[in-house]
């Protein structure tokens, strides 16, 4: 993503103040200039890279001003070591942000955030916290909706700001169980913002990008290439409405050698929730998320695929 190679570096904000001042000023800019009133704001935990370039340079091209947060939040992480060793480097993440197009970045201190430490009152995911990736990592999903949930206000155009100011949120589709609660959270608790998904940036070969993908041997990612298979096969059958038939896919991952399945699950995109009908024999119509994860060497991958309008 280099269209914007020629924007200048984004200007960076340490205090919700100045991110609401400084958005301000941005939007009257922009409007002042004929532009719409909009501002798209980007969440992230810094260590930014392609998958972050894509959201930021989405949020270019559909937003006036573009925002991004970038904030290791302490209360997702299920193990403290992980969260000490998240790498940290805002010098870079700015290069990148600037150049898919971010105006501004907003780099808390954690006391910023959490005033008081661990808050008293989390937001919960509720089931849809509890199952495929918050099964393995419980409490994470809570933590990542409260720490969204502040982001949402702390980057929200102030009212002051042109009356319709068009209020715009983008996460990744490679993290669709995180995307479904943020969906959720909107839409339970009326959030005036819209969420914007964004595709999942695959290789050339079809695997979906990841930073955890640096971990794996050539081989282990040719290995690895059986989930995207695996999930286009079942596009390519619910674009042709027959049934999907998972079990195919299931028999096609467990029989690739080095990869050990987690789960491949077809579900209810918005509650993620086993379809209401049966997706092995029933030709598919309508809507559903296929989820699944795997170890490769080791390494935990996860990957999905929209099927249907979503
Ligand atoms: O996807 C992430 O990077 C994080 O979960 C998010 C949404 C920025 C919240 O900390």
């Amino acid at each position: 993503v280099s269209r914007h190679d020629q924007q200048a570096a984004p200007r960076i904000v340490r205090t919700v103040a100045e991110l609401k001042a400084a958005g301000r000023e941005l939007l009257e800019t922009a409007t002042a200039a004929g532009r719409e009133a909009s501002l798209g704001l980007v969440p992230t935990m810094g260590a930014l890279h392609e998958g972050h370039a894509r959201l930021i340079a989405q949020a270019r091209d559909e937003n006036a001003v573009v925002v991004v947060t970038d904030f290791v939040n302490r209360f997702q992480f299920d193990d403290p070591a992980d969260f000490e060793r998240y790498p940290r480097d805002l010098e870079a993440d700015a290069a990148i942000a600037g150049g898919a197009g971010a105006d501004l970045i907003f780099a808390p201190e954690e006391s910023e955030v959490y005033p008081d430490g661990r808050p008293r009152v989390l937001l919960s995911a509720g089931t849809l916290g509890e199952k495929f990736e918050g099964a393995s990592r419980p409490g994470h999903f809570d933590g990542m909706l409260t720490v969204v949930a502040k982001l949402l206000h702390y980057g929200m155009p102030d009212p002051a700001t042109p009356a319709a100011t068009m209020y715009r949120a983008y996460f990744g589709q490679k993290d669709a169980q995180q995307l479904a609660i943020v969906r959720r959270l909107v839409h339970d608790l009326g959030y005036p913002v819209q969420i914007r998904p964004v595709p999942i940036v695959r290789s050339a070969k079809g695997l979906a990008l990841s930073s955890r993908n640096r971990f794996l041997t050539e081989e282990q990612q040719d290995a690895a290439l059986v989930l995207s298979r695996s999930l286009f096969l079942m596009k390519e059958r619910a674009e042709a409405h027959l049934p999907l038939r998972p079990v195919e896919a299931v028999a096609m991952i467990d029989s690739a050698p080095g990869v050990e399945l987690d789960y491949f699950e077809v579900v209810d995109p918005g509650t993620l929730e086993p379809l209401a009908f049966n997706c092995a024999q029933t030709p598919f119509t309508g809507e559903a998320l296929v989820l699944v994860a795997a170890r490769v060497g080791g390494i935990r991958l996860i990957d999905n695929m929209p099927l249907g309008a979503i």
